[in-house]
């Protein structure tokens, strides 16, 4: 097989959902202004699910899991290696993969490991999969996007803690004659560290630094808007292909601004793209899993049509992903 690809995705949304009305409320009782009217409008967020305080990134990676799996019609034993796009592990280490190999009751020797590009975590880790699956050392690989983004929210900083959400993703990629993944394209420019990180560390038995999530809104918008199309672009150019020939536009769900001005530069209508940010809110490595398996309950995406996965995020990191389904 000269070929990788999706034969089932699968999502899971902590059951608790807020709502952009009764999180302003929550945060006015800290003396924090916000509203419905304002969210809606600057990122096009309406609701976000939040985990409960015991739940990690592995169970929700665990329940996206296991729909991927069925719709795939396989069984656990059948992956031969586990990736977890998360910025929000279980630990330290092990990975989060591991955790989840374990959880899945596949303990038994396939590779696992945890990819680290925040929002892009996901265009990432497909890439590297897509890799394996063509080099050979891998058959069905198990590309997972799982984040409790809640765990590092400044809920005293309104500027960041109205825009993230909880959720996992995940797809089971596998070998293939027939066309797939059609063509990968990762960047990153590590100059832009300080725009977008959660600074803190474990050192010495304390954490060190900030553990929290902190960002500069619009140098990251600047950022966003000015990479995205040209990712999506050299994608379609190593596959031979026209921006016409894109069926659905699922990037990244950070915000419907920087979505839709990215269908815009690549003259595609905004029926063409699809949106879960409004009701997720920016779920950063699991918000392109979840985009695209919603997408393909819901009978939006069909087999045989040609979807364009693009992602962005802390690092800097950017990358797209065309495949066909
Ligand atoms: N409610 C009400 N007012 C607010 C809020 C809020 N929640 N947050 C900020 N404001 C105020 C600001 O204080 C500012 O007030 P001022 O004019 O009196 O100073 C005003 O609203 C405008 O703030 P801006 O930051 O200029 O608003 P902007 O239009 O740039 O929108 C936003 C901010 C939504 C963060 C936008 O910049 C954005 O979406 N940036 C990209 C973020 C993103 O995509 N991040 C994810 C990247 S992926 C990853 O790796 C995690």
């Amino acid at each position: 097989s000269i070929y990788s690809r999706i034969i089932g995705t699968g999502s899971y949304l902590p059951p608790r959902r807020v709502t952009n009305d009764e999180l302003a409320a929550e945060m006015a009782t800290r003396g924090l202004e916000t509203s419905d009217e304002w969210i809606v409008e600057r990122t096009g967020i309406k609701a976000r699910h939040f985990a409960a305080p015991d739940v990690v990134a592995s169970d929700l990676a665990l329940e996206a899991s296991k729909n991927a799996l069925q719709a795939a019609n396989i069984q656990a034993t059948d992956i031969d290696l586990i990736i977890v796009a998360t910025s929000t592990p279980d630990m330290v280490f092990p990975s989060t993969a591991a955790i989840l190999q374990n959880k899945l009751g596949i303990a038994n020797g396939c590779p696992v490991f945890d990819m680290q590009a925040v929002c892009s975590g996901f265009v990432y880790a497909l890439t590297v999969a897509d890799s394996m699956i063509k080099s050979g050392s891998a058959k069905r690989v198990l590309v997972v996007g799982a984040e409790v983004f809640s765990r590092i929210l400044d809920f005293n900083d309104r500027t960041t803690c109205v825009l993230f959400g909880d959720g996992a993703g995940a797809v089971v990629l596998e070998a293939s004659d027939k066309p797939g993944i059609l063509a990968t394209e990762l960047h990153a420019d590590g100059s832009h560290v300080d725009i977008l990180c959660v600074p803190g560390n474990v050192s010495g038995g304390q954490v060190i630094g900030s553990p929290l999530l902190r960002m500069d809104g619009q140098a990251v918008f600047k950022l966003a808007v000015g990479v995205l199309d040209k990712a999506a672009r050299a994608a379609l150019e190593k596959a031979d292909m026209q921006e016409a020939d894109i069926d659905w536009l699922i990037p990244h769900q950070a915000n419907l601004r920087i979505m839709m001005s990215t269908a815009r530069k690549l003259k595609l209508a905004p029926e063409k793209v699809v949106v879960t940010v409004d009701q997720h809110g920016n779920t950063s490595a699991a918000s392109i899993p979840l985009a695209l398996d919603h997408a393909v309950r819901s009978g939006q995406v069909k087999p045989g049509q040609n979807v364009m996965l693009e992602g962005v995020g802390g690092g800097f990191t950017w990358g797209a992903v065309l495949l066909t389904m």
